[in-house]
C-alpha cells in the first residue's frame, strides 16, 4: 500500500470520513548556505522524504490536527489562534494556519492528519515540508488556487513569527517549486529561479552524523543578526548596499577595518558563498563535474572557520566521504550545528560510498551514520482525494 493510501486509512480510522492527501518535500542544499535571509543565492534541490497531509473540510471553525509521528492530537479554533506559538510540534501547522488568516484568506474548520519521513532535526527540512504540506492543503480545502511563491512566503512567515525562528525563504521555496531530477537555483531578493538538470552520473548522498541540530537554540538568529549588523557599517564605502548581497569580496577586503574580526569573517562567508553558488550553478548547466570539488571544498572551509557553524562530527564526516572513490565533492548542509553532509557521488560508486563512509564514521565516531541515496524530487502536490464536492470559496 504506498503512503497515500495508508494515510487515507488512517484518516478514516480516526475521523470516520474521506480525505485529500497533499505531499510536500524535504530538501538538501547543494551549496549556498545562510545566503537567502542575505537576499543572496542558494541551489537546493526537493529529496524523497516527505510529509503528508490528509484534510477533511469541517461545518463548524475546529481545526483539529493529529500527528502520526507524535501519536498526539491537538485540537484549536480558528477564533482562538494566537500570534505565537507554544513550543510544539502544532506550532508548524497552526503557525501556517495563523500566516493564512492573517494573509486574509478564507478558511474553513477542518480535520488533518499529519504524517512524515523527513528524520527530524538533520537538517533536511522537515519544519518546511510540514508547514508547506498543511498550507496546501488548507487552502486546497476552502477552495483557493495556490500560487506556490506566496505559500511558500506565508510558510516562512509563520516560522519567522509564530515558532520564532528567522529563516530565511530557501526551504519553504523549494518545498513549493522542487522539480524532479533538478535543483533550483534561487535568487533570494527577486525570487526569480532557474531550474538545473543535475549531472547525470551524479547522485546527491545524504551523510547523517546522527547529532540533531538546534536551529532554535539560538546560534541560528544570531548569525543573522550579525550579518544585518554588519550592513550599516558598510554603508559609507558601498552606498547601494541593501543587504550582504550587494557586497563584492573585493570591497569587503578594502573596507575590513570598518567591521570586527568576527563580523569581517561572517560576511566573507556570506560574500564568497554567494559567488561559489554561481559558479556551480554555471559547471551544472554545462552538465560538468569538473571543478565541484574545489568549490564544495571551499563552502565547507568557510563555514568552519568564518561562519563557525560546523562542529567535530559533520568535519569528520567530510573527511571520510573526501577519501573515497567516486566522489565530486562535500560539504556539511542546512543550517549547521549538526545534521548532515552533502556529497556528489558518481551513480557506480554510490553503494560503495555509503558502505565505507559509514563504517569509517562509526569507527572515529561512535555513532552509526545514516546514509542516504537520494533523487531530486518534486516539489508539492495533491496526490490523492477520496472527499467529495470540495466547496469552493472565494477571497
Ligand atoms: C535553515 C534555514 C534556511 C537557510 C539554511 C542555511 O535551513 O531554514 O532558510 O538559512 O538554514 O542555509
Amino acid at each position: 500500500m504506498n503512503k497515500a493510501h495508508e494515510l487515507l486509512t488512517s484518516f478514516k480510522a480516526r475521523f470516520g470520513t474521506g480525505a485529500s492527501v497533499y505531499r510536500a518535500p524535504g530538501r538538501v542544499n547543494l551549496i549556498g548556505e545562510h545566503t537567502d535571509y542575505n537576499e543572496g543565492f542558494v541551489l537546493p534541490a526537493a529529496i524523497g522524504f516527505s510529509c503528508w497531509v490528509g484534510i477533511a473540510p469541517r461545518s463548524d471553525r475546529k481545526l483539529i490536527v493529529y500527528s502520526e509521528n507524535f501519536r498526539e492530537a491537538h485540537e484549536t479554533t480558528w477564533d482562538a489562534l494566537a500570534a505565537r506559538g507554544s513550543g510544539h510540534w502544532w506550532d508548524y501547522p497552526l503557525g501556517v494556519a495563523w500566516a493564512l488568516q492573517e494573509a486574509g484568506y478564507r478558511l474553513r474548520g477542518a480535520d488533518i492528519y499529519i504524517a512524515g519521513d523527513v528524520p527530524l532535526g538533520a537538517g533536511l527540512s522537515s519544519s518546511a515540508a510540514i508547514e508547506v504540506s498543511t498550507g496546501y492543503a488548507l487552502l486546497s480545502a476552502a477552495g483557493h488556487a495556490v500560487d506556490r511563491t506566496t505559500l511558500a512566503l506565508l510558510c516562512q512567515r509563520a516560522e519567522n513569527e509564530f515558532v520564532g525562528m528567522r529563516c530565511g525563504i530557501m526551504d519553504q521555496f523549494v518545498s513549493c517549486h522542487g522539480q524532479a531530477g533538478h535543483a533550483l537555483m534561487i535568487d533570494c531578493r527577486s525570487l526569480e529561479y532557474r531550474v538545473l538538470r543535475l549531472p547525470a552520473q551524479v547522485r546527491l548522498v545524504i551523510c547523517n552524523t546522527m547529532v540533531k541540530h538546534k536551529l532554535q537554540a539560538g546560534e541560528y538568529n544570531v548569525r543573522r543578526a550579525e550579518c544585518e549588523e554588519a550592513v550599516p557599517k558598510l554603508s559609507n564605502a558601498v552606498p547601494t548596499i541593501r543587504s550582504l548581497r550587494d557586497v563584492s569580496l573585493e570591497q569587503l577586503s578594502q573596507n575590513q577595518s570598518l567591521l570586527s574580526e568576527t563580523l569581517f569573517r561572517r560576511c566573507r562567508h556570506i560574500v564568497s558563498e554567494n559567488e561559489r553558488v554561481r559558479q556551480v550553478a554555471e559547471l551544472f548547466e554545462q552538465g560538468k563535474t569538473q571543478g565541484l570539488w574545489e568549490l564544495m571544498a571551499a563552502s565547507h572551509q568557510s563555514m568552519r572557520d568564518d561562519y563557525e557553524i560546523s562542529c567535530r562530527e559533520l568535519d569528520a564526516m567530510v573527511e571520510i566521504a573526501t577519501r573515497q572513490r567516486g566522489v565530486y565533492g562535500a560539504r556539511m548542509t542546512g543550517g549547521g550545528f549538526g545534521g548532515c553532509t552533502i556529497n556528489f557521488v558518481d551513480v557506480e560508486h554510490a553503494p560503495e560510498f555509503q558502505r565505507r563512509v559509514s563504517a569509517e564514521y562509526e569507527s572515529a565516531i561512535g555513532l552509526r551514520p545514516d546514509i542516504y541515496i537520494c533523487e531530486a524530487s518534486q516539489g508539492a502536490e495533491l496526490v490523492e482525494t477520496t472527499a467529495e464536492n470540495l466547496p469552493k470559496v472565494t477571497r
